[in-house]
């Protein structure tokens, strides 16, 4: 049975019918063709469906749209605009922080969440940030560092033992 919701994706507002049990990721890949927002597992373990929906970062594939009704949902697609790409988008491709890519938009997500809540993490704060994000091909040292460098006090001397610890062991 469908249900209107209405939704505001990357600040335009719409109002539509979605199925009551069609996910967030289905809705903006499908009704929407966001797919920058990818899906990897489906299940809530990779990260690489994250958008932010009122202010925090959720696995999309675990939200149903009509969750959603009356939110606020920022993807990969909101950040570049006429000028171009976001800082971070930017710092992702000059640092090489960026191999398949199918990581990164989710990446990308949960970084911009976290220096929109603190512009300047410490680097445990910027390893938990990215914690439910899975990268099968950089090894995270690149991302870690596209991401110090967006920080106000950008950290000049990156910890080279990264893959060594995070609040959830290696990262
Ligand atoms: S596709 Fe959503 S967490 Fe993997
Ligand atoms: S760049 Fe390939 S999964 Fe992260």
């Amino acid at each position: 049975m469908k249900k209107i919701i209405n939704v505001t994706i990357n600040n335009k507002p719409c109002e539509l019918a979605v199925e009551s049990n069609q996910t967030l990721a289905d809705l903006l890949r499908y009704d929407f063709g966001l797919t920058g927002t990818k899906k990897g597992c489906d299940t809530g373990d990779c990260g690489a469906c994250t958008v932010i929906l009122d202010g925090d970062t959720v696995n999309s594939c675990l939200v149903l749209a009509v969750q959603a009704d009356g939110s606020m949902v920022e993807t990969i697609e909101g950040l570049s605009n006429e000028d171009g790409l976001h800082p971070l988008q930017k710092a992702f491709v000059e640092k090489g922080a960026i191999q398949c890519g199918f990581c990164s938009p989710g990446m990308i997500m949960s970084a911009k969440n976290l220096l929109d809540k603190n512009d300047n993490p410490s680097d445990w704060e910027i390893k938990e940030g990215i914690s439910g994000n899975l990268c099968r091909c950089t090894g995270y040292q690149k991302i870690f560092e596209a991401i110090s460098s967006q920080c106000s006090k950008p950290n000049s001397d990156i910890n080279p033992n990264i893959n060594q610890g995070g609040p959830h062991g290696k990262i």
